[in-house]
């Protein structure tokens, strides 16, 4: 079974979300897979998510109940897959490589996104109930490019 993680800055906004939402809808289409989260820095550790990230989760059907945790390299052997939520964590999680093989397993999120022209998936916490919506539509819009890239 393939595990992924999802790896954002403070592991309270964007990557539980990501978590939340792959799991949910993996879950019902019936794809067998293992999701966890993490972030980069250690602001949060051992908190819940962002209450907006709760919020904006459980509003649209998600189970919002991550504890933050800090990305570390043993990640690289507990994951097969591992999604930067932007180009600065993505930096940070290479960064930590020990090899090529550790290398190959890192992606940027945004890059199997079907709405055009996203990039990355901007990080929420300085915006507004508009920019937590935003990561879920996007995160939202990933899910069918990754069944495709690395489940088929
Ligand atoms: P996240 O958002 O990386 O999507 O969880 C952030 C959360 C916390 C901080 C920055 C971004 N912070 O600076 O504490």
């Amino acid at each position: 079974m393939k595990r992924v993680l999802f790896v954002c800055l403070g592991n309270i906004c964007r990557s539980p979300t990501a978590e939340a939402v792959f799991k949910k809808h993996f879950a019902e289409s019936k794809i067998e897979s293992y999701f966890a989260s993490a972030g980069t820095a250690g602001y949060h550790i051992g908190e819940r998510s962002d209450p907006r990230t709760i919020q904006h989760g459980e509003a649209r059907g998600y189970t919002m109940d991550h504890l933050a945790r800090q990305f570390t390299d043993k990640d690289f052997e507990d994951f097969d897959l591992i999604f930067a939520m932007d180009d600065s964590n993505y930096e940070n999680i290479l960064k930590l490589c020990r090899n090529a093989q550790d290398k190959s397993k890192v992606h940027k999120m945004a890059s199997h996104c079907s709405i055009k022209g996203i990039k990355l998936v901007p990080d929420p916490y300085y915006g507004t109930a508009k920019d937590f919506e935003n990561v879920i539509d996007i995160l939202e819009s990933c899910i069918d490019p990754v069944i495709e890239r690395f489940y088929r």
